[in-house]
C-alpha cells in the first residue's frame, strides 16, 4: 500500500489516481490525521511508500504543517512533491527560503546527476548532453540548502533545487507536479516511484474487489435490513446494486423524486432496478411537495438547502416505515471521503454546497453501510458493469443532487422544468447520436484517435440551462416572445477545472433547430463559451 499525505494540495486526488491506475492501492490521509494509519501499515508490514503532497501553506510560516516524523522512520521510500518536498526538506534539515518570484505553470528543468527515480525519463536533451524535462511547477518557496545525504536530481534556473534525492534511504523531493499531466513524463515518474523504488505490487482489481466486497457486507451486516437512498447516480445505482448482490431482499432502496430530474428518468430507474434486478425499491413521487417548498426562493445556495432539507425529510419518512432497518447505506466514494476530510480541517474551499443525505444516521439510530468509500469515480464504474448494470447508465455524465432545481436560473417552476427537460434530453440524443468525424480532427475540435466516438462520449458534462429571460422571435408569421436555454458542454478530468467543449457547429445547429422547432415555448438558443475557472459548470 502506498500512504499518501495531504497538505492541501488542488491536485492531491490526482496523486491517488495515477496510483491506482498502477492497481496499487493507495488512500490519502490530512497530514495532521496520518499517523494512526501510518503506524497500523507500517506494523501489518503492508506500507511500501509514503508520497506527501503538495500544499498552499509556506514552510517559512511560523506555524504550517509537517509531516509526521514517522514517515522518515518507516524504513520505506518517501516522495515529496512541491510543499511536500519543502516540509522534506525542512524536517530533515535542509533550509527553505520564500521565494520572491512565483513560478507557475510550465517550466523546463534539467536533469543532474543519476538518479533511480529519473534515470532514463526525459523529454529532449540540450547540447551538452543533459536530460530535459517539461514539468509543471507551482510554488512561491524553494529550497536553498538540502538536507545531509542528498543530491542535487534537477535544477531550473530560477530554482536551483529543483529536486533532491537521497537514493540510499529512498527520500525523493520534486518541486513540480508529476501527477499532473502538463508533466509529461509525471506517470513515468510516479511509476518509477510506487512501482520500481517502493516494489509496490499491482494486485488490486475489481473482480477481486466484487468478491471482497460482497463478503465483508455479508458479514457486516448479518441478517439485518438496510436502507438505501437511491438518486439513480452513478454511485448509489452501483452501491445499490452491490449491496443487493451480497444479501438481496434484505436491502430496501428508497427513491425520492423531487421533480427535478431529467426526462424520463424515473421510470428508467424503476425499470433497471425494480424490474430487471429484481431490487425492492418505494418510489416516492414527491414533485408537488418539492414545487411547493420552492415557491419564492430564488438563491442558488437558497435553493440548495431547501432542495437537501425537504429531501432528508422525505427520507426520513419513508425509510421510518420500513421496519427493522439496522443500516443506512449510501453511495460514499473515496473523493466524497477526502472532500469531507478537507472540509472538517478547513483544507478546502467550499465553492458551492453539495447536498447528500448527510445527518441521518443520527436521527434514524442507524448504522452507516458504505461499501465504495475506497474507490474512485472510474473504479466505481467499472463496478458497475461487473455486477450488470447497463453501460449506459453506469458512464452517464454526473448530474446534481438537486437537479434541474440548479439548472433553472432563479425560482424553480413546474412549467419550466419541462421546457428545459424536453430540451435537454434533444442536446443529449443529438450529443449521442453524433459521431466526430475526420473533418472534425482537422479542425481540432478532437483528437485523430477521437474519430468515430459520439460527442456525448467526448464530453465530461453536457446539458441545458433554462434562463428566465425572454427574448423576440419569429416564426412563420408570427411574432414570438419566449424564453432561451442555454447548452453547456464541458471537457475535464477532475471536474475542478473545465475546458467548454468545441463541437460541431453543424451539431449545435442541428440541436438549436430541433429544441425550437419541438419545444413550444423556447425560441432561442445560446452556446456556453466560459472555462472554469473563471466560471462554474453549472450556472447557479
Ligand atoms: P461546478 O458547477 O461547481 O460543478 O463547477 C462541479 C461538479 O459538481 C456538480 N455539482 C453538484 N453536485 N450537488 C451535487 O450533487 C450540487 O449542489 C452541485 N453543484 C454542482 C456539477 O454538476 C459538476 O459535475
Amino acid at each position: 500500500k502506498i500512504l499518501i499525505i495531504d497538505f492541501g494540495s488542488q491536485v492531491t486526488q490526482l496523486i491517488a489516481r495515477r496510483v491506482r491506475e498502477m492497481q496499487v492501492f493507495c488512500e490519502i490521509h490530512p497530514y495532521d490525521g496520518a499517523e494512526e494509519t501510518l503506524k497500523a501499515w507500517t506494523d501489518e508490514k503492508s506500507l511500501r511508500g509514503v508520497i506527501l503532497s503538495g500544499g498552499p501553506s509556506s514552510v517559512t510560516e511560523a506555524e504550517t504543517p509537517r509531516a509526521p516524523h514517522l514517515v522518515f522512520e518507516a524504513g520505506v521510500p518517501v516522495l515529496g512533491i512541491c510543499y511536500g518536498m519543502q516540509t522534506m526538506a525542512e524536517q530533515l534539515g535542509g533550509a527553505v527560503d520564500a521565494g520572491h518570484v512565483r513560478e507557475f505553470g510550465h517550466a523546463r528543468v534539467r536533469a543532474r546527476g543519476h538518479t533511480k527515480l529519473l534515470e532514463g525519463i526525459e523529454d529532449a536533451r540540450n547540447e551538452e548532453g543533459h536530460g530535459l524535462l517539461d514539468v509543471w511547477m507551482s510554488h512561491g518557496d524553494k529550497v536553498t540548502q538540502m538536507p545531509e545525504g542528498f543530491v542535487l536530481m534537477a535544477s531550473t534556473e530560477s530554482c536551483p533545487v529543483a529536486a533532491m534525492a537521497d537514493d540510499w534511504r529512498g527520500f525523493y523531493g520534486v518541486q513540480w507536479h508529476p501527477e499532473v499531466t502538463h508533466t509529461k513524463q509525471g506517470s513515468a515518474m510516479l511509476q518509477r516511484f510506487v512501482i520500481d523504488i517502493c516494489k509496490a505490487r499491482g494486485d488490486w482489481t475489481m473482480p477481486g474487489f466484487v468478491d471482497e466486497a460482497v463478503s465483508r457486507i455479508r458479514e457486516q451486516v448479518g441478517q439485518d435490513r438496510v436502507i438505501l437512498g437511491l438518486s439513480g447516480g452513478v454511485d448509489s445505482s452501483v452501491a445499490a446494486a452491490l449491496i443487493h448482490r451480497a444479501i438481496g431482499d434484505q436491502l430496501t432502496c428508497v427513491f425520492v423524486d423531487h421533480g427535478l430530474l431529467r426526462l424520463n428518468e424515473a421510470e428508467q430507474v424503476m425499470d433497471i432496478f425494480a424490474r430487471n434486478l429484481g431490487v425492492r425499491v418505494v418510489h416516492v413521487d414527491a414533485s408537488a411537495e418539492f414545487m411547493g417548498e420552492l415557491v419564492g426562493v430564488s438563491d442558488p445556495e437558497a435553493k440548495r438547502k431547501v432542495i437537501g432539507r425537504e429531501f432528508v425529510h422525505l427520507f426520513q419518512r419513508e425509510a421510518g416505515k420500513i421496519e427493522d432497518a439496522k443500516w443506512l447505506a449510501q453511495g460514499t466514494i473515496y473523493p466524497d471521503v477526502i472532500e469531507s476530510a478537507g472540509a472538517k480541517g478547513k483544507k478546502a474551499h467550499t465553492i458551492k454546497s453539495h447536498h447528500n443525505v448527510g445527518g441521518l444516521p443520527d436521527t434514524l439510530h442507524l448504522k452507516l453501510l458504505e461499501p465504495l468509500r475506497d474507490l474512485f469515480k472510474d473504479e466505481v464504474r467499472e463496478l458497475g458493469v461487473a455486477l450488470g448494470l447497463p453501460r449506459e447508465m453506469v458512464y452517464r455524465h454526473p448530474f446534481p443532487g438537486p437537479g434541474l432545481g440548479v439548472r433553472i436560473l432563479g425560482e424553480v417552476k413546474a412549467e419550466h422544468a419541462d421546457l428545459l427537460r424536453r430540451a435537454d434530453a434533444i442536446f443529449i440524443e443529438e450529443l449521442r447520436g453524433t459521431k466526430a468525424t475526420a473533418r472534425d480532427a482537422a479542425a481540432d475540435l478532437c483528437a485523430e484517435g477521437d474519430v468515430g466516438r459520439n460527442w456525448y462520449d467526448l464530453t465530461s458534462q453536457a446539458f441545458a440551462v433554462f434562463l428566465p429571460v425572454r427574448s423576440v422571435g419569429v416564426m412563420g408569421d408570427g411574432r414570438t416572445y419566449e424564453h432561451v436555454v442555454a447548452l453547456r458542454a464541458v471537457q475535464t478530468s477532475d471536474f475542478m477545472t473545465a475546458h467548454w467543449a468545441h463541437l460541431p457547429h453543424e451539431l449545435l445547429g442541428r440541436v438549436s433547430n430541433r429544441i425550437i422547432n419541438e419545444v413550444r415555448g423556447l425560441n432561442r438558443v445560446v452556446y456556453d463559451i466560459s472555462g472554469k475557472p473563471p466560471a462554474t459548470i453549472e450556472w447557479e
